[in-house]
């Protein structure tokens, strides 16, 4: 266990928001604040976060926006790549010599200190943290054409958000290796052998996908400041 592990925080917003018909999403206010403002929160909250990186899109990088690099001078900008795991690798190059390092979606701004905390405290001691929640849809496997293969066990399969912590020398070895077919983190970090567990991070902790998503995102963030009050 690291005392006082120092973290460094990745965070992809380089996409193109295609399924939201073209929005850059991390750009996208809700609540008067960008998206990736309410990502970032937790991870600027914490003492042990010594650098954050975010990926953002070609002109975006070359000329990224005030209230981003001006919202705290622990955050750096790089250009990201055609994939997401080219944009977090891009970024995890980026990084200065950390102990911790915790990948976390721009799109998901609804991520809690507390889960923040829980998941960087499991990778300080050694093992992969990855925020999600069990599956409550029972999840078909089918065929090219639709017809169902099989019907995994639904009380074993969890969906899979963002963060995604590890010990650093971890995550460097999974990120030095062939990316192909990499949907998140994990599955590169599983490849190199790494033990990573899932942390519940609870259904609220969506990712801006479709449009739809944007008004529960929003009565989320209200629901939460009004309990704040
Ligand atoms: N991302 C990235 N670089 C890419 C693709 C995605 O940094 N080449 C980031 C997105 O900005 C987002 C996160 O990865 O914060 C998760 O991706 P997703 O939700 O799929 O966002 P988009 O790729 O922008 O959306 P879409 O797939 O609908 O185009
Ligand atoms: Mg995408």
């Amino acid at each position: 266990m690291i005392a006082s592990a120092r973290v460094g925080v990745v965070v992809p917003a380089a996409g193109s928001g295609e399924r939201m018909g073209g929005v850059r999403k991390p750009f996208l206010e809700l609540e008067g604040e960008p998206v990736l403002i309410h990502a970032l929160r937790p991870f600027l909250a914490d003492v042990r976060v010594t650098s954050v990186i975010v990926a953002l899109g070609v002109a975006d990088a070359a000329d990224p926006p005030a209230w981003l690099t001006g919202a705290d001078p622990r955050i750096h900008v790089v250009q990201g790549g055609r994939t997401r795991a080219e944009s977090v690798r891009n970024a995890v190059a980026a990084l200065p010599e950390v102990d911790v390092i915790a990948v976390h979606d721009a799109a998901r701004p609804l991520v809690t200190p507390e889960v923040v905390d829980h998941c960087i405290e499991i990778a300080a001691a050694g093992e992969g943290a990855v925020a999600g929640c069990p599956a409550v849809d029972t999840v078909k496997q089918v065929d090219g054409e639709g017809r169902i293969v099989a019907t995994p066990d639904r009380s074993r399969l969890w969906y899979a958000h963002t963060p995604q912590v590890f010990p650093a020398a971890m995550a460097r070895r999974a990120y030095a290796a062939d990316l192909a077919g990499a949907t998140d983190d994990a599955s590169l970090v599983e490849r190199v052998g790494g033990v990573v567990r899932m942390v519940d991070a609870g259904a609220s902790n969506l990712k801006v996908t479709r449009v739809e998503d944007v008004a529960v995102a929003e009565a989320l963030l209200r629901a939460r400041r009004g309990r704040a009050k």
